[in-house]
């Protein structure tokens, strides 16, 4: 077979297909949204040549927000948008060869926001895909070009075509010349390419901003000036985004200014700017990222500081709480914040980026791992309280309902790095739009749209046949995505294992990081506790006992080594290098195990897709296959790294049926793990 496929620098995303034939629209109205919705069924159709499409702005009782009532024929919603998202499920059905019955969909969450941890001077924190696409430098940053325009607008298109609606558009470590008159001009241009696509704009912003920014003595949320400061400052952008969407806020946490550098609450300083907002409709979502150096255990401490607040926020403020309790690791449980909050409302804060899933280099289909986060059953309102259902409406009655990931685009080219990385952005938002999507779908829907031969490349070169395509592409691509996930955590951090990470960059491993005068919660021995006696940090009740923030029957489960969950072992158990693990080895010879299969996962990775290369186009070919070969050499760094470090207090040997080690100790010890 020879096909000769047009090399692709993936710049278009998922959206790549022209059409194949005309459609004719009929639609009443006309509007800047709806122009684009006709545009782009013009642009993509793929269905019968000549057939007709009606559009209809009407509402519907079965149709909520901006949903819509789709079937091949017709598309119905309340919005504008509605239909927008409407024509985009349409040609997602005709690319992916799903066919159309008469369906409603209507989005899980209300509001579905990316955020960009992007600063002023045009770095990322956390970015591994080059620079920001909203903010250049400290000296132009407040420029817009055409070119910026373009851009933002296919930024603006791909999101819609997802079903995001909001964008934060900077760095949650905020800077107070955010809110500068300035700058918020630049915002205003932005958002005004943004809204046509129905996404609202958003801004994290710094307590500290009435005194570092306005020059007032204090930033305290009671004190009756810098309550008129945020007044007048929440005025003024409404002034020129009168869509604006919030305000998000890290407040005393990480170092950054809060209400409590001033003995307020959380409540205090949310709800300050929750009452600024109010009259024009605008939300806070107030981060409950917070630990200190105090807390015995960094995993309990949102939930210690936050539940006694419980009922004490205004309406229209959101605590934004990341999926797990720590940070974002490998695998963590999920925060025993969700549920728990039953008089507030709370909202799921993702990370897309991959700062500790290996970055752009690795491939790591995170799908999977949010899939398992919003159906893990909190039982806060009897069996089947799963977090979707906690804090998408479903329970709760939330004023609002809203799901936040941390954005993985940047100014390569093809936005996202990794080729790969590309579906994560794709997955959270179609997560965001239905959280009860399986992963297995969201991937077969990715890969058919990002790498099926378009229909103009299949028709002038060598056909590739449909069932050919699934057989030797498709179906085994699949799986690797669907696996990609559990290899990670098994050549990082099995088992329950979390934050073992190299200081600061967070890609290699580090077990052993612990400088000096370093807070012991920035280093990885406080959470492994390894010694001679055995691993894992011990969460029980004879130990933290942080298994009494989730509620029966999880707290009981967890807490007893025989009903804990061997994912979630070493995160709640310390336990001796013999235990016995069900499997019948023990724990020292599992855990060489799992960092074994992880590597091996990895090298089955390589064969998957140098398999694949017919299929693909040379360009986002070779580059996937440089970027595994990276994966490989780094998940052998891990595995060696994390075995010999913890050999040195286990005093086993590696089991003899597993590859040795290639890398000595001490050479990972001294390196220095930035990327590439
Ligand atoms: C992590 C990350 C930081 C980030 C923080 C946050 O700790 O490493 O870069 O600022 O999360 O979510 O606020």
């Amino acid at each position: 077979m020879a096909l000769s496929l047009h090399a692709e620098n993936g710049h278009n995303l998922w959206l790549r297909s022209k059409s194949t034939g005309s459609v004719k629209i009929i639609c009443s109205k006309s509007s800047v949204t709806l122009n684009i919705a006709k545009q782009e069924l013009k642009n993509s159709w793929q269905g019968k040549s000549g057939a007709t499409i009606e559009l209809l702005v009407k509402s519907d009782p079965l149709i909520k927000g901006d949903g819509f009532k789709i079937n091949s024929g017709k598309i119905q919603a309340n919005t504008e948008l509605g239909i927008l998202y409407g024509v985009y499920e349409l040609l997602r059905h005709q690319q992916t060869g799903q066919s159309i019955n008469n369906e409603v969909s209507n989005p899980s969450y209300e509001r579905r926001i990316l955020d960009h941890w992007d600063n002023l001077n045009g770095t990322i924190e956390r970015g591994y895909a080059g620079l920001s696409i909203f903010w250049h430098n400290e000296k132009d940053s407040f420029t817009v070009t055409e070119k910026d325009k373009i851009l933002w607008q296919e930024y603006a298109r791909a999101n819609a075509s997802i079903g995001i609606n909001g964008a934060v558009l900077n760095n949650v470590n905020a800077s107070p010349q955010m809110l500068s008159s300035e700058c918020l001009k630049k915002v205003k241009a932005i958002a005004d390419v943004l809204r046509p696509f129905g996404i609202r704009t958003y801004l994290s912003v710094n307590f500290a901003s009435p005194a570092v920014l306005g020059g007032l003595k204090t930033s305290d949320p009671l004190d009756v000036e810098v309550i008129k400061w945020w007044e007048t400052k929440v005025k003024e952008i409404y002034s020129l985004i009168p869509d604006f969407g919030g305000f998000l806020v890290k407040a005393n946490s990480e170092g950054q200014p809060g209400p409590q550098d001033f003995g307020r609450t959380h409540a205090d300083g949310a709800n300050m700017m929750a009452d600024a907002l109010k009259p024009f409709g605008g939300i806070v979502m107030w981060r409950a990222f917070v630990y200190s150096q105090k807390e015995k255990d960094r995993a309990m401490q949102a939930y210690s500081e936050f539940m006694p607040l419980d009922g004490k926020f205004r309406n229209n403020v959101i605590i934004q709480v990341k999926n797990g309790p720590v940070d974002f690791q490998p695998r963590e449980p999920f925060s025993p914040l969700f549920g728990a909050m039953k008089k507030t409302s709370v909202m799921p804060e993702l990370q897309i980026t991959q700062e500790y899933l290996g970055q752009s280099i690795h491939m790591v289909f995170l799908a999977t791992m949010w899939e398992e986060f919003l159906q893990s059953d909190t039982y806060q309102e009897g069996i089947g309280s799963t977090v979707a259902r906690c804090t998408d409406g479903s329970i709760f009655q939330q004023k609002y309902t809203a799901i936040a990931g941390v954005a993985n685009i940047g100014l390569d080219t093809n936005w996202c790095g990794h080729p790969f990385a590309q579906a994560n952005w794709y997955a959270f938002g179609r997560l965001t739009w239905n959280d009860r999507l399986k992963s297995e779908q969201i991937a077969d829907e990715w890969l058919k749209l990002t790498f099926k031969p378009t229909a103009q490349e299949n028709k002038t070169e060598t056909t590739v046949l449909p069932i050919e395509w699934n057989h030797n592409f498709l179906i085994p691509v699949k799986q690797m995505m669907l696996e990609s996930r559990e290899a990670a955590v098994n050549y990082m951090m099995p088992l329950g294992l979390h934050h073992i990470f190299a200081g600061n960059n967070h890609y290699g491993p580090g077990p052993w990081y612990a400088p000096k005068g370093l807070r012991p919660d920035w280093t990885p021995p406080y959470y492994h506790q390894a010694d001679t006696n055995g691993i894992g940090f011990d969460r029980t009740q004879t130990g933290s006992n942080a298994v009494s923030q989730y509620r029966e029957p999880l707290n009981s489960k967890f807490n007893d080594v025989k009903t804990c969950p061997e994912i979630y072992l070493l995160w709640f158990h310390h336990l001796p290098w013999n235990y016995q693990m069900k499997r019948g080895r023990s724990l020292w010879a599992e855990m060489c195990y799992h960092y074994e299969n992880g590597l091996k996962q990895v090298r089955e990775f390589q064969k998957v897709w140098d398999k694949v290369q017919p299929y693909v186009d040379p360009e986002r070919f070779n580059l996937v296959q440089n970027k595994l070969r990276k994966q490989c050499i780094n998940a052998q760094e891990w595995k060696d790294g994390c075995l010999l470090y913890f050999q040195q207090f286990s005093g086993l040997p590696i089991p003899y049926d597993i590859e040795r080690p290639v890398n000595d100790l001490n050479d990972l010890e001294n390196r220095n793990f930035s990327k590439e």
